[in-house]
């Protein structure tokens, strides 16, 4: 049996583009819950904006907040109502805690919870740590042949696999991606897998354009050289992942009658909308908040290949590195930072 520390050390933010690594308790698992020992965790753009700027959106960082929500690990302790078989699973953790009995929940998408905890958020820590707690159904087995990282990153595959779903994308089907970071390369592989015939990606960036050819992307388009609005493309879906008003302005006039608009990324928060030609042409728009019952379909693409996260991995840091990790995402050619805590 393994013996357990008495402490365990995570990453903490404290102030604006201050972190410190703190000594704290082993947190001890609900019932319902699982103790994992945290291998990798993916850096994601919203714990760059709480640690450069300390908020996002509505959230503002008022308290210590230890960052980090694209975990994976292996379980190391259960709490009472959980079976002992499950310590030693390798899991990918779905980082959130919403309650079962509310109307969303009910009704199946349990991301929309109002009284959603979520990993990496004011007022709940995040994976940034060497052991988190989360509820046992919320840590999902994956096979050995899926390695730490990619676990860690189910996560943002997890966003593009909700999009994919409400983009309507399938065998055939002509798409139009813009941005190119980590959300929109996953989301051309993730259209790919589900048998996208034409992914067009633009992206300001010529490096990130680059990037999304070997990431399932049939052509790119450079956004301030190409007027993606008046080439006719009559994708069957556009789906943005840049969060650039700009970029959602241009990509609906894109969009055949009948098509799909779904708007990912989170920038602008108000952008204007050709409203009479979304009439005219019947577009479906909507956004997308994370993510609910997708890890299935995500380690299912992972496991048969279909997608490739660790393809994304760019760097690796130590749970006394999360400065450098956050850091380094403004970097050329870096794509994805994953901090091991336990290197
Ligand atoms: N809705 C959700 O649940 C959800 C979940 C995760 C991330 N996001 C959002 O998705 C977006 C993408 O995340 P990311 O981690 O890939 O971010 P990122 O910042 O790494 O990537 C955004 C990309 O958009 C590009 N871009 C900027 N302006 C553009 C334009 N006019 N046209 C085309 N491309 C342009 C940038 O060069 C960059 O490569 C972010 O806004 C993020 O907040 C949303």
């Amino acid at each position: 049996m393994t013996v357990l520390p008495e402490h365990m050390t995570a990453s903490v933010l404290k102030g604006v583009r201050e972190m410190a690594v703190e000594q704290r308790p082993l947190p001890v698992p609900e019932r319902d819950e699982v103790l994992v020992r945290v291998s990798s965790v993916g850096v994601c753009g919203s714990d760059v904006h709480f640690w450069a700027e300390g908020s996002l959106g509505d959230w503002v960082v008022d308290a210590p907040l230890v960052l980090g929500h694209e975990s994976s690990g292996t379980i190391v302790a259960v709490g009472a109502d959980v079976s002992p078989s499950r310590i030693g699973s390798r899991v990918s953790i779905e980082p959130q805690h919403p309650d079962p009995t509310s109307s969303e929940s009910m009704a199946g998408h349990y991301n929309l919870d109002p009284g959603m905890r979520f990993f990496a958020t004011p007022g709940v820590d995040g994976a940034f740590a060497e052991f988190v707690t989360i509820q046992s159904h919320f840590a999902w087995d994956v096979p050995d042949t899926i390695s730490d990282d990619a676990a860690a990153l189910m996560e943002p595959l997890s966003v593009a696999v909700a999009t994919i779903r409400k983009a309507g994308i399938t065998v055939g089907s002509r798409v139009l991606i813009t941005g190119a970071g980590p959300i929109g390369v996953v989301i051309a592989q993730t259209a790919r897998a589900y048998g996208a015939r034409e992914i067009i990606v633009s992206d300001v960036s010529a490096a990130r354009r680059q990037q999304a050819m070997t990431f399932g992307a049939s052509e790119t388009i450079d956004p301030m050289v190409t007027d993606i609005a008046s080439l006719g493309l009559d994708v069957d879906a556009f789906i943005d992942a840049s969060g650039a008003a700009a970029a959602v302005q241009s990509g609906i006039h894109a969009v055949r009658p009948g098509g799909r608009v779904v708007l990912v990324g989170m920038g602008a928060p108000t952008v204007s909308i050709p409203v009479p030609l979304i009439q005219n042409r019947e577009l479906i728009v909507t956004g997308v908040f994370r993510y609910a019952n997708t890890w299935p379909t995500a380690i299912e693409l992972v496991a048969s290949g279909r997608v490739d996260l660790d393809a994304l991995v760019t760097g690796h840091f130590g749970i006394d590195q999360v400065e450098a990790a956050l850091a380094s995402t403004t970097e050329p050619g870096v794509l994805k930072s994953i901090v091991n805590p336990g290197r």
